[in-house]
């Protein structure tokens, strides 16, 4: 049995047949071969599924595609031309926020909205707000760093 479903990924709307036991991710990586979000735990612990539904961060490995219908998912390739997304990117490399960059897709629209909504965040309240989301090689203090400087950057060019 499937279902119908019409949401919006990426600002593109799409009506698609899926099971009602798909999970969103699956969808997204098989049917809309949208690959940047990745899969690790498949049960909502690393973040690595990590996308945006609503605008509000959502793990896709736990949320089924029907609970998506009439709703807008945006993934870490919807983010290409987001400013925030953009500076978090170059403020990943330079710090050395990855290594092997499994973590990163997840990490990238984690921290973008810790930077939206916390922009006094200080390094506590940045590894608090990032805590769901695990990284096995860089120990997080690139990704501290990195979202640090992102935070600098804006308090020092709105000053
Ligand atoms: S794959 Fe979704 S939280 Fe780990
Ligand atoms: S960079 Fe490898 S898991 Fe984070």
């Amino acid at each position: 049995m499937t279902k119908t479903i019409t949401l919006t990924i990426n600002g593109r709307r799409v009506t698609a047949q899926v099971s009602p036991r798909t999970h969103l991710a699956d969808f997204l990586r098989e049917q809309q071969l949208l690959t940047g979000t990745h899969l690790g735990c498949e049960h909502g612990v690393c973040g690595a599924c990590t996308l945006l539904i609503d605008g509000q961060p959502a793990r896709s490995c736990i949320t089924y595609a029907v609970a998506c219908d009439g709703r807008a998912v945006t993934t870490v390739e919807g983010l290409d031309a987001d400013p925030t997304a953009a500076e978090l990117r170059d403020a990943f490399s330079a710090e050395h926020g990855l290594q092997c960059g499994f973590c990163t897709p997840g990490m990238l629209v984690a921290a973008r909205d810790v930077v939206l909504r916390k922009p006094d965040a200080d390094d506590r309240q940045i590894r608090v707000e990032m805590s769901g989301n695990l990284c096995r090689c860089t120990g997080y203090v690139g990704i501290v760093n990195a979202i640090r400087r992102v935070l600098d950057a804006r308090k020092t060019n709105a000053g």
